[in-house]
């Protein structure tokens, strides 16, 4: 029996924060990479999509693997390594590409949604981002995948890569795995701190509501004490109406393993409810900055990671993307 693969796949367009480990990574390290043949992929290809500076991806790219292994994704287990370095994914976005129409990409959310921004501006978007669902189809049907963890920003991306691959089957022949999105409901969805409306990390203009995974301690804790909180004086669990307060509690229940409604009953201020949410995220990260600062001590050994993490997934990818080649009627080398 072949084992469930799954691939996970993190941009190098911002720092990775706590909304990123306690919704994605956490659950890759602890349960994914051991119960699955899974692949955990920094996209920097995708990080190109928007405007971007150079030095920034570059530093961003090496900070998102360095953390992928910090937070427990073990090379052993599973198949770290960056896209831009496996070529199969941009071989293969070209023939999604062929296989999808342009009126299926410009339905996109996301494409519209900044497409619109842009030119309200007087600006237009980068023509890869309209494209850009096909380079993803590309990067998770290569591999067969099975799973893909996708946040709720992503399912209609998913939707389509599902889409494309039916459409690529019927038309050239069995060759793609359909896959399914994964959005465990068990996750905690972390809020920006400032504006528990917004999921953490999706409005970059918010930095104080943001914690990145590498914030120090006293960063983590004046963003905590900081925190936006709900008028009305008791410490209650309720989403709607008192987000903020909900909000503290789901990450100081997904810190200690608690439950958010039980946490309320233990508190009676806000201040307290604060305090021990801060230290609990100062502790989560603890190990994870400390993991990453010895990674950043030793650059040769994240060096042979990422090279052995390509070449497995050169070997896993080749054979069918050479597969897809050949079904929509390219010429082999011979
Ligand atoms: N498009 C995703 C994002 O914007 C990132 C991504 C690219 C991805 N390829 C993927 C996610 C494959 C899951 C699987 O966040």
């Amino acid at each position: 029996m072949t084992r469930t693969r799954i691939f996970g796949g993190v941009r190098p367009t911002e720092h990775l924060t706590l909304a990123d480990y306690l919704g994605a990574l956490r659950r890759w390290a602890d349960e994914d990479q051991h119960r699955a043949e899974a692949l955990f992929c920094v996209v920097d290809l995708h990080a190109l999509t928007v405007d971007h500076d150079p030095a920034r991806v570059r530093r961003l790219s090496r900070q998102a693997v360095t953390l992928l292994l910090a937070v427990g994704l073990d090379p052993r287990q599973c198949t770290v390594f960056v896209q831009s370095h496996v070529a199969e994914h941009t071989r293969l976005a070209y023939l999604m590409e062929c296989t999808a129409g342009d009126d299926e990409m410009r339905r996109m959310v996301q494409y519209r949604e900044k497409a619109e921004r842009e030119r309200a501006r007087g600006g237009s978007v980068r023509l890869s981002l309209l494209t850009s669902p096909a380079l993803m189809a590309a990067d998770v049907l290569a591999y067969g995948t099975d799973e893909v963890a996708v946040g709720e920003g992503q399912a209609q991306h998913l939707e389509l890569t599902r889409d494309l691959a039916v459409r690529f089957n019927q038309r050239y022949g069995q060759t793609f795995v359909v896959p399914r999105a994964t959005c465990p409901a068990e996750v905690t969805r972390v809020m920006d701190l400032q504006d528990p409306a917004s999921a953490m990390g999706t409005s970059p203009a918010r930095r104080a509501g943001v914690v990145h995974l590498l914030d120090e301690a006293e960063a983590v804790r004046e963003k905590v004490m900081g925190a936006v909180t709900d008028a009305g004086p008791d410490v209650v669990y309720d989403r709607a109406a008192r987000p903020g307060v909900a909000n503290l509690l789901d990450v100081l229940a997904a810190c200690d393993g608690g439950d958010p409604e039980k946490l309320a009953a233990e508190y009676d201020s806000y201040g307290a409810l604060k305090k021990d949410t801060a230290e609990a995220v100062v502790e989560l990260l603890r190990p994870v900055r400390e993991r990453h600062a010895e990674l950043v001590a030793d650059p040769g050994y994240v060096d042979s990671v990422l090279r052995d993490g390509a070449g497995r997934a050169r070997g896993m990818a080749r054979p069918r993307v050479d597969a897809a080649y050949r079904g929509v009627g390219l010429l082999p080398v011979g």
